[in-house]
Formats: C-alpha cells, sequence, structure tokens
C-alpha cells in the first residue's frame, strides 16, 4: 500500500479549521485563494506545507490543516431536505450489513446525506439505489455524490415508491420518508426474505403505524430505538458533559421481512437489551 505524502499536494482534500471551530473543506488548486472571514489563504501558501500544520492569513489569523473524514464531511453537505446525521448513519450502517460488495436500496435520496455514507461503504464492487419522487432533491443527492467522485456506485430513479421498485432480491433496504408503512408490500416484493430493513422517523405515531404494519406485514425481529449523544466539555480537570445537546433527531426501526407466518416460530418481539448487556 503506498503511503500519501505528509505535505499538503494539490488536489488534496484539506479541512481548515480556527481557533473557534469555524472550518473549511477545499480541494487545493495552484494559483487559487479562500476568502474568509479572517483574511486570505492562498492555496499556494497550503501546498507542500505539513499536514497538522498552521497556516496564516494575510490578516495573521491562524487555521490548522486537518485530514476531513466522511463525518465532517457529512456534516458539512449542501442540504435541501432533512438529512440522516453520523450519529444514526453508523448504526444504520452496521445494522443494515452494509459493507464491501454489498447491494442497498433507499427512498428518498433527499440531499444524499444517507446515500453517501452508503456508496461510501459499499466500496467499488457494491451498488446503491436511490429513489424519489422529486426531482429538484434528488438533484441535490446527485450533485453531493458527484462531490465524493462516488456515482458509479450509485442508481438514482425519479420515482415516487408507491409505483415499486425495479430491483428483486436486494441485499437491505433503508426508508426516510414520513409514511413508510404505506409500502411495506413493495419493500417486501424488492428486499430477499429474511434480509435488513431500516426506517428513521421523526415522530412516536408515525414509529406506531409502521410498526402496526411490519405486523400486518410478515415482518420479524421488530426493534426500535432512538440513539442520544452527548458530548464532554474536554477539559481534562473539570471533564463533564456540555451544557446542551441535541435531544431528538429521529427513531429508529429495523425488521426483517420473512415468509408468510414464519414470524410466529420466533414468539413476540423484545428489545435487545439481554443480547447487549454486559455479561
Ligand atoms: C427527509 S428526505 C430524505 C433525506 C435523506 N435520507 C438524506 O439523508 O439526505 C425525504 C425524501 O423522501 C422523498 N419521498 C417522500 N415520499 C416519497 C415516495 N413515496 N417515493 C419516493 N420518494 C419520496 C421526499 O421527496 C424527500 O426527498
Amino acid at each position: 500500500m503506498s503511503e500519501s505524502p505528509s505535505t499538503l499536494q494539490p488536489g488534496d482534500v484539506v479541512m481548515l479549521v480556527d481557533e473557534r471551530r469555524k472550518q473549511f473543506i477545499l480541494r487545493l488548486e495552484s494559483g487559487a485563494e479562500l476568502q474568509t472571514h479572517r483574511g486570505v489563504l492562498h492555496h499556494d501558501d497550503l501546498i507542500g506545507a505539513a499536514w497538522g500544520s498552521r497556516i496564516t492569513t494575510h490578516l495573521g489569523y491562524s487555521f490548522v490543516a486537518l485530514v476531513p473524514t466522511l463525518y465532517d464531511h457529512l456534516l458539512h453537505l449542501r442540504r435541501q431536505s432533512q438529512i440522516i446525521f453520523p450519529k444514526e448513519l453508523g448504526y444504520i450502517l452496521l445494522h443494515l450489513a452494509v459493507g464491501e460488495g454489498a447491494t442497498v436500496i433507499e427512498a428518498g435520496s433527499g440531499s444524499g446525506a444517507l446515500t453517501v455514507a452508503l456508496a461510501w461503504a459499499v466500496g467499488p464492487a457494491g451498488h446503491v439505489v436511490s429513489y424519489d419522487r422529486r426531482k429538484d432533491l434528488q438533484d441535490v443527492a446527485r450533485r453531493n455524490v458527484e462531490k465524493f467522485g462516488l456515482e458509479p456506485r450509485v442508481t438514482f430513479h425519479e420515482r415516487d415508491i408507491a409505483e415499486g421498485f425495479v430491483e428483486r432480491d436486494a441485499g437491505a433496504l433503508f426508508l426516510d420518508l414520513p409514511d413508510p408503512h404505506l409500502y411495506l408490500p413493495q419493500v417486501r416484493a424488492a428486499l430477499r426474505l429474511g434480509s435488513p430493513f431500516g426506517a428513521i422517523l421523526p415522530t412516536a405515531n408515525q414509529v406506531s403505524a409502521l410498526v402496526a404494519a411490519l405486523d400486518q406485514n410478515d415482518f420479524a425481529r421488530i426493534e426500535v430505538c432512538e440513539l442520544l449523544l452527548r458530548f464532554y466539555k474536554p477539559v481534562p480537570a473539570r471533564l463533564r458533559p456540555t451544557d446542551r445537546m441535541v435531544a431528538h433527531t429521529g427513531y429508529l426501526v429495523f425488521a426483517r421481512p420473512v415468509a408468510e407466518g414464519a414470524g410466529a416460530a420466533l414468539g413476540p418481539d423484545k428489545p435487545p437489551d439481554d443480547d447487549i448487556a454486559p455479561a
């Protein structure tokens, strides 16, 4: 495996952060410049500098050059709809077993935060199929996917999923739209039986409607959860949570389509707390 150089090169994507945590993510280009609220940074002053080093604007303010992660990119994604945040994205990827070579369907595309995360995770041998009934929103998702150079891994369909999915035997399927309970027959037709299905919903009454519909449509292993993320002030002598936190983003629901009547063999669903508690 070839090592990347330890200095910034033309074409590198760099994240510049100042003392107030203001961030810019940019691709370095010889001769270009970045206008900031704290002065101008010439890309040529960055090229050749060491990763992790301090760069100064013409007004004398400092930024530090960091390697942007997928997490950083997704928080800065251009968005025109509500997006799924990294806190949920990581759990969704694991629950849906989205890894190298997987085939995954999602709806709706929205601003493409989930599309980018899925396309990144399936690797060059995998594929993501993304549905949205609104062209304007799907265009935002498409542009965000292109920004990452991931477009060969994604097929976009501008289509209402009420009309069904084109694919059959998909390995996983995720819905981020307001009324997933209406589309479970379409989901069953597209997803291989036994494979993971998931959805995210902002309100509890939407979750109730989905859980009832999952029961009626032969889905088993139903799990409902929400993920709470609490940040801490990283001060060694006074380590404590930050004053504010994001209290709610959405509820996650996961389930598996099974053969007609087969869910009865599993008994009533219970939370997986027994499985995840420490021994
Ligand atoms: C909250 S956004 C999805 C955000 C996206 N997951 C992200 O992370 O950026 C919901 C999207 O679902 C689309 N949508 C709603 N109902 C739909 C349907 N029946 N068929 C296809 N798309 C639908 C909307 O047009 C909207 O773009």
